[in-house]
């Protein structure tokens, strides 16, 4: 522990503002550092062509028509951002009890993924695995009675999941927070043939008032019936978080997600230090609406409040950010 560590030096002979006297001194004892290569994208697909609409609760973040899409992964690549997520606002006649519409090679995210795919960039493609965008109630499973099932709806998963790694994803990244579902996607991809298709588990994912605007861009919010907390993790807890982990590193997890971000970088950090393995943030939606906010009413520094959150994610150990401020952010960052 930091306390029972006796540190050499003591004042004046040590003072430790020396070194933050010049930007450049700052510059050089810097312990974590920010870059395009932490980020990255997610962005919202709908039908059409040559579409934009704007998310009222993300002020500055918008859906796009799939051929938009594919102009914003150009610029992912122009900005230095190593990936992109996608997210479909399925159009609400699409939305069934069953979730149909996820195993549909047709589907928004398929065929954007398809044509982010061909124009060849160097660019990773990571889908969401869960049923939320396709449910007519918005829960991420399938339910009977009230009750979300969980091998049920794993067997769904899996055929999202196929579809998916067959449309050309690079990672797939289930949010549903199913008991077993990384173990059971994993064996499905490996006797498939998709043995290169890599799993970023939302290990770690907390029922949370922070996904509000999220739900707003994918039209879920209107629908949801309840919450998710039979799924979603308890945000009293942390012990459980390590052993969601460890079962999902067990299952074959090739990284994992701790999220929200800003309000749980205590588990981030837990995480980080116990596995060692690729760990993510995802600053969620309604972090970044409160950011966003302030700034517009000229209470906070916006871009400066935006970096200095992307940082201490880097701080609490992560190998990188799921963050709507992406481009924002790497643009900011190279012309610092
Ligand atoms: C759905 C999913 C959610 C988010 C990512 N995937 C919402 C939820 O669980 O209700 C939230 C992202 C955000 O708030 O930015 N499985």
């Amino acid at each position: 522990m930091t306390s029972d560590r006796s540190f050499p030096g003591a004042y004046p002979a040590t003072r430790l503002r020396r070194p933050r006297q010049h930007a450049w001194s700052r510059r050089l004892v810097a312990e974590n550092v920010l870059t395009p290569a932490d980020l990255i994208w997610p962005l919202f697909v709908i039908p059409g062509e040559n579409r934009v609409e704007d998310i009222a609760s993300m002020p500055g973040v918008q859906r796009r028509s799939i051929d938009l899409i594919v102009a914003a992964a150009e610029e992912a690549v122009q900005l230095g951002i190593p990936a992109v997520a996608l997210f479909p606002a399925t159009p609400g006649d699409l939305k069934t009890d069953d979730a149909r519409e996820a195993f549909n090679p047709e589907n928004l995210v398929c065929r954007a993924t398809r044509a982010i795919r061909s124009a060849k960039l160097d660019l990773g493609i990571i889908l969401d695995v869960a049923l939320d965008p396709y449910t007519s109630h918005g829960h991420d499973g399938l339910m009977r009675d009230g009750i979300i099932l969980n091998d049920e709806t794993n067997a769904a998963l899996i055929k999202q999941s196929i579809v998916q790694a067959e449309a050309g994803a690079d990672i797939l990244a289930p949010s549903d927070m199913m008991d077993g579902r990384i173990g059971a996607i994993r064996a499905a991809l490996e006797s498939a043939g998709h043995s290169d298709t890599m799993l970023m588990s939302y290990a770690a994912k907390y029922a949370s008032a922070f996904y509000g605007p999220f739900r707003d861009a994918v039209g879920s919010a209107g629908r949801l019936k309840g919450d998710k907390r039979t799924y979603q993790m308890d945000s009293a807890n942390t012990a459980e978080a390590l052993r969601e982990v460890a079962f999902d590193l067990a299952e074959g997890a090739d990284m994992v997600m701790v999220k929200p971000g800003m309000p749980y970088l205590d588990i981030l950090r837990r995480v980080s230090e116990t596995f060692a393995v690729p760990t993510f943030a995802y600053q969620v939606s309604g972090e970044y609406a409160m950011i966003t906010a302030a700034a517009g009413n000229g209470w906070l520094d916006g871009d400066a409040a935006m970096l200095e959150s992307l940082l201490a994610f880097k701080r609490a150990g992560a190998s990188g950010v799921l963050t709507y401020f992406a481009p924002k952010a790497a643009k900011l960052l190279a012309s610092a």
